[in-house]
């Protein structure tokens, strides 16, 4: 347990936002536990990050055995890199190659980069208001009005179609790419930060066959939908990608330890083979390493991908008895009417999340059939 604050007040810790009212001293499998003991049933765990459940102790108990180097600079050889590697790619359509990172918004920078390298063109194209990271170049991407307010106005070469009307997005999309003028066209396979959006698989095969026939590429964001996330170790796999680059994080350690990864073609890795085209001195740090390898190991053992499939299943079924819900595994948006409903859940302790008019629910991937029921029946009695 760590130490509580004195009346809840932040003296010296910047926030673009009030906190949720939640002092968390500590966590639980499904749960958040906080200053007064009170227990919250998670099922955001840190937006896509908790897969594993909080608090495993196999995980944990493998993170305090350790007893490799405090430290390795990225310019070292160091096996266990190699042998972590190893274990995305063979997760993973394709052979390919790591690029180390410390979260999503490195991940995604580096997929940028290597793009430009690669194909030497500059622009991009996204979701408008989707979410790919905290850099000026992820904002960029996605271009949220306030932003530009604030940040002054982002370049042209960021390029942003809109999630729906999915016929016209698809022709506007496939003729942006034919003027062989776009590097890259990344996207989250479910759009988790537009409130678990799923775009249809003929959408995905169109942008596809386009920037093959032109040498632009896919970049595809599974920082939120990976392992597992959507009932398969990557969301990709619902549309039957081979995307050119790959971003890794969040559930990568399941929050055990802060680690993401660019995962990209061999032949396109080799595009950023220069001098200083990328260095991470935390990226892969030897700590965040076994917690990636702790995690992953968990995940197999406990068949976890297939029960976030068939939990999800259950979820839904449920959820579409009183309300409109969309979704795969347990990476789940339900059409929301009644703003107020997320309070109202932390009220009577179930966490969840609004955003676009919609709620979001990504619980563990363990989260027993008592927690879903009791999560549900929560959401139906506040929504
Ligand atoms: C889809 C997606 N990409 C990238 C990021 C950025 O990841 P990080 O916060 O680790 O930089 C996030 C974070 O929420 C995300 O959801």
């Amino acid at each position: 347990m760590v130490k509580t604050m004195k009346n809840n007040k932040e003296e010296f810790l910047f926030r673009d936002r009030p906190a949720f009212p939640i002092e968390v001293v500590n966590s639980d499998g499904s749960y958040l536990i906080d200053k007064n003991g009170k227990k919250y049933l998670d099922f955001v765990m840190g937006w896509c990050v908790g897969n594993a459940g909080w608090k495993k102790q196999e995980i944990i108990n493998r993170i305090k055995k350790f007893d490799g180097p405090e430290y390795v600079a990225p310019t070292y050889l160091y096996e266990r890199w190699e042998i972590l590697a190893e274990k995305i790619v063979k997760l993973m359509p394709d052979h390919r190659s790591c690029f180390r990172a410390t979260g999503g918004t490195e991940a995604n920078e580096i997929a940028l980069k290597m793009s430009r390298a690669y194909n030497k063109r500059k622009k991009f194209i996204a979701f408008q208001n989707a979410y790919h990271g905290q850099s000026i170049a992820c904002h960029s991407l996605v271009r949220m009005p306030h932003h530009e307010e604030h940040f002054g106005k982002f370049s042209d070469d960021y390029i942003q179609i809109k999630a729906g009307e999915w016929e016209k997005t698809t022709e506007e999309t496939v003729k942006l790419i034919k003027t062989e003028t776009i590097s890259a066209f990344i996207s989250e396979p479910l759009i988790c930060n537009l409130g678990v959006v799923i775009p249809p698989k003929e959408f995905f095969d169109a942008v596809t066959e386009v920037c093959k026939e032109t040498d632009t590429l896919f970049i595809c964001d599974e920082v939120a939908t990976g392992f597992g996330r959507t009932g398969k170790w990557f969301g990709l796999e619902h549309f039957s990608l081979n995307p050119d680059i790959i971003t890794i994080a969040k559930g990568f350690s399941s929050g055990y330890g802060a680690i993401g990864a660019t995962v990209a073609k061999t032949d396109v890795a080799e595009a950023m083979r220069f001098e200083f085209s990328n260095y991470s001195t935390y990226g892969w740090h030897p700590l965040a390493v076994e917690t990636a390898l702790s995690n992953i190991d968990y995940l197999m053992k406990n068949n976890l991908i297939l029960q976030s499939e068939k939990s999800g299943k259950y979820m839904m079924d449920k959820i579409s008895e009183f309300c409109e819900v969309e979704g795969k595994g347990l990476c789940i948006g339900i059409k929301e009417e009644n703003p107020g409903t997320e309070t109202r859940c932390r009220d009577a302790g179930l966490i969840i999340s609004a955003l676009e008019g919609k709620l979001v629910l990504f619980p563990a991937l363990d989260v027993s059939k008592t927690d879903m029921d009791k999560g549900l029946q929560i959401l139906k009695e506040n929504i």
